[in-house]
């Protein structure tokens, strides 16, 4: 009787640790693969971080408020490759990957570095564009910004859970500042609460063009990794061939820069 009732509570708890995975929407979702979950649910989830000109970011189109960029643009190309509806999910640059891990988003593209860190949690497609990191300050005091060592002791911004805050922690006697939202950073380097922010170069290129007291310092960051790749979650080989597939018919057609040249426009042109 007492081995009975061990065996039925062993059991229960079992399908109790399954039912909880599969609320999770882990891989263990009756064992069928992510690729065939998202084609079965008609749904691509992105997670990103809409906060990245021309990567990602927010416009008013047509009286809403839609997340476009290159990034955006690229995952569309996924969603129409698979067949299914994209839909986008807005939130912290650090709470990405969790959200892959947890199963909230199928796939994360956000401007990301594969970087050996994130790696060992999460895989990475191939890279599909390559920036530099630099440094953003006020225009009136460029000429004091030469070099990296010019960032010494300063007030520096830089993203919550990115390189660029990585690199930030690695000045010598810096205040690093890191919020999970680069425009909030922007803000505070107009307000002179930060000296400079740390973001990939091409954003700080974008960022000028709306704020023209803002300029690019003439040198780069070193960082932990290089380039931009869309991250899934491990276990999904298949899903990230088609998303690797995607990205090489991109590139082979150049639309990669195109979409970037559209970004880069819509941004340019708000308000
Ligand atoms: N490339 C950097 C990283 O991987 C920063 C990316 C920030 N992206 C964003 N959408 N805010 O850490």
């Amino acid at each position: 009787m007492k081995k009975f009732k061990l065996v039925t509570a062993t059991a229960a708890l079992l399908l109790l640790a399954s039912h909880m995975l599969t609320a999770c929407g882990s891989s263990a979702d009756a064992g069928q693969s992510k690729l065939d979950q998202i084609k079965a649910s008609g749904q691509l989830v992105l997670g990103t971080s809409a906060d990245y000109p021309p990567y990602e970011f927010h416009v008013i189109e047509n009286g809403q408020d839609t997340i476009v960029g290159f990034d955006i643009a690229i995952a569309q190309a996924v969603a129409d490759h698979l067949g299914v509806e994209l839909v986008v999910k807005d939130m912290d640059f650090s709470g990405l990957l969790p959200a892959l891990s947890t199963g909230t988003v199928d796939m994360v593209i956000a401007g990301m570095s594969p970087t050996e860190e994130r790696k060992q949690n999460v895989d990475f497609s191939d890279i599909y564009y390559q920036a530099e990191i630099g440094v953003l300050v006020k225009k009136d005091v460029l000429a004091s910004y030469n070099d990296l060592a010019s960032l010494d002791g300063k007030k520096i911004g830089a993203q919550q859970g990115s390189i660029q805050e990585e690199a930030a922690l690695k000045v010598a006697d810096a205040e690093v500042r890191s919020m999970p939202k680069v425009l909030d950073l922007v803000q505070e380097l107009e307000n002179g609460n930060i000296e400079a922010l740390i973001v990939e170069k091409n954003v700080g290129d974008q960022l000028t063009g709306k704020y023209a007291d803002l300029a690019v310092a003439p040198f780069s960051v070193p960082v932990s990794g290089s380039g931009s790749a869309i991250a899934i979650a491990k276990g999904n080989d298949e899903f990230v061939a088609e998303v690797n597939k995607v990205i090489a018919d991109l590139l082979a057609k150049d639309q990669v820069s195109q979409f970037y040249v559209e970004a880069d426009t819509l941004f340019s042109n708000q308000d």
